[in-house]
């Protein structure tokens, strides 16, 4: 059995002051059998960790291979240890379209969190011409078999993969249930041809792309989606917590 995962990511969204209030409101709450995240900016990381209590666990939204050295602006895997971070978020389409992140640095991230025990939450998905031109398995193929290459199969099953299709971020136009539910169930197919069913298995695979609390219910619905990666959603408490809840609808 996957334990569903919900995750939020904050993007460039809330200041301390900010992120304060919102753990005001969910240190004291949990939803049994659903497993809960929060992926912030890097300057929140250390007072959502004070202030977020025993539930919900805290996620970066990035993580560089070295453990230090001269990369300006970006943050080592040795630095989101010590602050107690638990998840990464890696290869998220944003930093794909407008930071030059490669399916080559994707495993690179990959390897580097699981060196430091931190827990990939590894993005894919595909581009609306993508979509349009039929490449949509193509696509989410090549980005998974690149972002899982050279790992163990014990890393493998307790990596995350949050299928996001562009198109559906932000945008208010989500996938629909049964074209999520039919893409993840190919990424876990790509998983077992690489290594094999039994693993494929226990990969939890998420759906990401203007998921709220009045659509996850179907996506959780789907035998094949663990849990959803949320952007905007995720930035108001009342939500976040509904989000979760709609979690255990799996
Ligand atoms: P939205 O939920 O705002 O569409 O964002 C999805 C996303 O990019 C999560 O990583």
């Amino acid at each position: 059995m996957r334990t569903p995962i919900i995750a939020g990511n904050w993007k460039m969204n809330k200041t301390i002051e900010e992120t304060k209030a919102f753990l005001n409101q969910v240190k004291d709450f949990s939803v049994e059998g659903v497993e809960a995240v929060l992926c912030v900016p890097y300057t929140d990381l250390a007072i959502a960790k004070e202030l977020v209590g025993d539930y919900i666990k805290i996620g970066s939204q990035n993580i560089h291979w070295a453990e230090s050295g001269a990369f300006t602006g970006e943050i080592s895997p040795l630095m989101l240890k010590e602050l107690g971070v638990q998840y990464a978020i890696i290869g998220h389409s944003e930093r794909r379209e407008m930071f030059g992140e490669t399916d080559e640095t994707v495993n690179k991230r990959v390897h580097a969190a699981f060196k430091h025990g931190i827990t990939p939450i590894v993005c894919v998905g595909e581009k609306i011409e993508e979509r349009e031109a039929g490449k949509t398995k193509e696509v989410v193929k090549e980005q998974t078999e690149k972002a899982i290459q050279g790992l163990t199969s014990e890393q493998v099953k307790q990596i995350v993969i949050a299928y996001e299709p562009i198109w559906a971020i932000g945008t208010g136009k989500s996938s629909t249930a049964e074209d999520a539910n039919e893409v993840i169930g190919f990424i876990r197919q790509v998983i077992a041809d690489q290594y094999d069913q039994q693993v494929a298995n226990e990969v939890r695979i998420q759906y990401g792309g203007s998921v709220k609390p009045e659509n996850i219910g179907a996506f959780m619905r789907q035998p094949e989606i663990d849990g959803a990666l949320v952007g905007g959603a995720s930035l108001d408490p009342t939500s976040f917590k509904a989000l979760v809840e709609g979690g255990k609808q799996s």
